[in-house]
């Protein structure tokens, strides 16, 4: 608890300076995100996305590191298998929101 108390209080700090240091992502919040504008295609894998939980799937991704997975997933990426579109689609998010979003698929 104390910890995703700390996370929280971490990631709004982060929001205060308007840095998006991905590391203080929060994936609670991303969970809304990603239900609302990634869910079509992370879920069932449509186009090639790598599904949520599919960790043979991220492990590779992951890799990259963070800060390059939640630049692809912002500014968009076509990868070997398919074409992630910006910000999934949805350009009114934020760039904390799509940190977040990573953050929960991650995680
Ligand atoms: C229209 C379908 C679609 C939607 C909507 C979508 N994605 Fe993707 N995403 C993809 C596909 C396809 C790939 C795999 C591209 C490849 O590797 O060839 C991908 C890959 C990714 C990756 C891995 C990028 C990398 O460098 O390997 C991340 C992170 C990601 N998506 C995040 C998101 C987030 C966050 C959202 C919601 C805001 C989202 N996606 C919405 C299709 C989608």
């Amino acid at each position: 608890m104390s910890r995703i108390i700390s996370a929280s209080l971490c990631a709004l700090f982060v929001f205060a300076i308007g840095s998006t240091d991905a590391s203080a992502a929060n994936a609670a919040a991303g969970k809304a995100v990603y239900d609302a504008s990634c869910v079509t295609c992370h879920k069932t894998g449509l186009m090639g996305a790598p599904k949520l939980g599919d960790k043979a799937a991220w492990a590779p991704r992951i890799k990259k590191g963070n800060a390059v997975l939640v630049s692809n997933a912002t500014k968009g990426f076509k990868g070997a298998v398919g074409m992630m579109p910006p910000k999934g689609g949805n350009a009114k998010l934020t760039d904390v929101q799509i940190a977040d979003a990573v953050a929960y698929m991650i995680k």
